[in-house]
């Protein structure tokens, strides 16, 4: 596959730290459900725990140890001030922050790697289920080394859907509820699980057929659109368009279901 850059570091070599970084976070997190953590609320439900800066700590502290030229953008840091670099790491150190705040096992470290502007590693990190998932550009996409691919189920009669909501459901308008209610009516199934980076990477292994949201930010997708893409998927925004991460809007899917899911969103956005 010809790519539309060469990099000047191995794939290997960023791919080996950005594991090391989501493991050890993993480790992070789970030492915090063990010991305890303190909860503060950044808005009436948008929560922010000491495991959330803890493991974002350790991340950014292996990256510079490795890459000490290295940009990252971190979401409870934002973008460290780092010289002019061709790579940037966007981080999200806990991906489902409401439920590792009440014990519900759905949550994950997400770490992606761009390279002049293109998300060229993703590595997601469960570690209550001990599953990792990786890809690299050009290469397909693993889980716990396995290669994985998205499902082939091509009619949204049969699919499973998942979503989200953003922390300004209550004051915003363009809240999904509406897509929501629509998608609700023609599909098998739609879920909520509190975790788009881990959303993504259930696309990409078939457990779940597609996936929208709005207002999604760069760290809750910089990796997990990675391994989408490695492992087959479609991603784009609401109008079929190239997604970028730095956009809100997000389609991914399996391909097969994808305009399907578009007309959805197209038939809401015209009633
Ligand atoms: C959130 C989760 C959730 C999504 C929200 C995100 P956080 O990230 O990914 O699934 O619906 O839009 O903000 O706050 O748990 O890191
Ligand atoms: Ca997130
Ligand atoms: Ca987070």
């Amino acid at each position: 596959m010809s790519l539309p850059y060469s990099q000047d570091i191995p794939l290997d070599s960023l791919i080996s730290v950005a594991t090391e970084a989501a493991r050890q976070a993993g480790a992070v997190l789970a030492e915090c459900t063990r010991t305890g953590f303190r909860i503060e609320h950044k808005q009436i439900i948008n929560l922010v725990t000491d495991a959330d800066h803890k493991a974002e700590q350790r991340i950014i502290d292996i990256i510079h140890d490795a890459f000490p030229t290295h940009p990252v953008l971190a979401e409870e840091r934002g973008l460290t001030e780092q010289p002019l670099s061709r790579y940037k790491w966007v981080i999200d150190p806990l991906d489902g922050t409401t439920n590792f705040a009440h014990g519900f096992p759905a949550y994950c470290v997400s770490i992606g790697v761009e390279c002049d502007g293109h998300g060229i590693i993703g590595v997601v990190y469960d570690p209550t289920r001990d599953e990792l998932f990786t890809a690299q550009v050009g290469q397909g996409a693993h889980l716990n080394g396995v290669p994985i691919s998205v499902s082939s189920t091509d009619h949204l009669d049969h699919a499973l859907l998942v979503t989200g909501f953003a922390y300004d459901i209550r004051e915003s308008p363009n809240n999904n509820l509406s897509h929501f209610a629509r998608f609700a009516l023609k599909v098998q199934g739609l879920r909520r699980t509190g975790t788009a980076a881990l959303d993504l990477c259930y696309v990409a292994a078939g457990r779940l057929d597609g996936f929208w949201e709005v207002k999604l930010n760069p760290w809750d997708v910089a990796a997990g659109v990675v391994i989408l893409r490695e492992a087959g998927g479609r991603v784009t925004d609401f109008k079929g368009n190239p997604h970028s991460i730095y956009e809100q809007e997000l389609v991914a899917s399996n391909g097969a279901i994808h305009q399907a899911m578009l007309d959805v969103l197209q038939e809401d956005a015209n009633s």
